[in-house]
């Protein structure tokens, strides 16, 4: 990986060392940038080739991702219209922003507004909740996720917490009572629109409703609360690097923006569209689909503003012990299987070791002819 040859050139520098340093401090990216640095400690910098793409495209016409009324999912006329908007969408963007969605403005804003509350309580209060310990379930406050897997670090802090299955649920007291009551709500809401979405998702691909809901995709839930600090030096870093998801996101962010989604070779950016909540797919439903809907690559500039850039967002996934493979109703002799069966134990193991490269993992699964 590129990343790796980029820290090898400059071999008097340990980053493991440094990765630790910073972690044992408990103060994430938001102590740094807080503490009145004005240039960016190298475990952020990243290596040229991934610098040079963050520079505005050349392009005039400025592309954006779908943008969809859902206020006609109960008009019966209508819905036929809305579902194939939506296919559109995930199968050419993989990504698509909703409004009219059902969610109150105060609740959206309330549950970034809590977010930002958790992140802005003092160092004494919140380096107590800083915790790598519960690999994958609990309650956990940290900076960058994946910090000891990954090569360079990128421009955020998260806090993390599962919601299902219950022996991965959060402890009700490990939640952080500055947020828990929006985030309970934000879950609840969030999961409401996930339903109807998932029930169109299901209606574009030409099979029964429930389908998605049946193969267990509310099963493993996990809410998180991103903040992205101001960063000095924003052509230097990353707020969250190129990724894609596992299952099913409904993220809304605040407007300050950065979030970028890969599109034709090019980065564009998803505008940040008041009361917008931003949707989209990841690989298992990318292998569930039989490859009709695409996982997208997405990562997050570092945000040059002053203003927190803050983001909520509920993973809906299927649990770890479950399989997957593409629907045998969307399979025919013309249209035969791209890939094999797998399980989610098997996608996690092969992302992470991976450094989030879910193409590797997709890869591997397809059946070759
Ligand atoms: C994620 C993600 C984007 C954002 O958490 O997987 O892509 O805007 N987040 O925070
Ligand atoms: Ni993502």
């Amino acid at each position: 990986m590129a990343a790796t040859d980029h820290i090898a050139a400059t071999p008097t520098f340990d980053l493991a060392k440094e990765f630790k340093e910073f972690d044992e401090t408990k103060m994430g990216v938001k102590g740094i940038a807080e503490s009145g640095i004005t240039s960016i400690p190298k475990m952020f910098i990243h290596p040229p080739e991934v610098l040079s793409t963050l520079k505005k495209p050349t392009s005039h016409t400025k592309k954006a991702i779908p943008l969809i009324d859902l206020s006609s999912f109960n008009v019966p006329t209508k819905r036929h219209q809305l579902v194939e908007q939506i296919r559109e969408a995930i199968s050419s963007w993989g990504f698509f922003q909703v409004i009219n969605h059902g969610i109150p403005l105060s609740v959206l804003n309330e549950t970034l507004d809590a977010i930002k509350a958790f992140h802005d309580q003092p160092h004494e209060v919140k380096s107590k909740l800083y915790n790598r310990d519960n690999d994958d379930k609990g309650v956990m406050y940290q900076s960058n996720y994946d910090l000891y897997l990954a090569k360079v670090a990128t421009w955020h802090d998260s806090l993390t917490i599962w919601t299902a299955p219950e022996e991965k649920r959060g402890k009700e007291e490990d939640i952080p009572e500055i947020c828990k009551k929006e985030m309970e709500a934000w879950e609840s809401h969030s999961s409401k629109v996930a339903e109807i979405l998932f029930e169109l998702l299901s209606e574009g691909l030409g099979v029964e409703a429930e389908r998605f809901k049946k193969l267990g995709f509310f099963d493993a839930r996990l809410l998180v609360g991103h903040y992205y600090p101001y960063c000095p030096q924003p052509d230097l870093t990353v707020g969250l690097k190129p990724h894609t998801d596992a299952g099913f996101t409904v993220l809304l962010q605040n407007q300050v923006g950065g979030l970028q989604v890969k599109h034709c070779d090019e980065w564009v950016d998803v505008e940040p569209i008041p009361g917008a909540l931003t949707i989209n797919i990841g690989d298992t439903i990318q292998v569930i689909s039989n490859d009709n809907y695409v996982s997208v690559e997405h990562r997050v500039l570092a945000n040059a503003s002053k203003e927190p850039r803050i983001s909520a967002v509920t993973f809906f996934n299927m649990n770890t012990n479950a399989s997957f493979e593409p629907l045998p109703e969307l399979l025919s002799s013309d249209k035969p299987a791209i890939y094999r069966q797998s399980t989610v134990a098997e996608y996690l193991e092969s992302y992470y070791s991976k450094g989030l490269n879910c193409k590797y993992f997709l890869d591997k699964i397809k059946i070759v002819n």
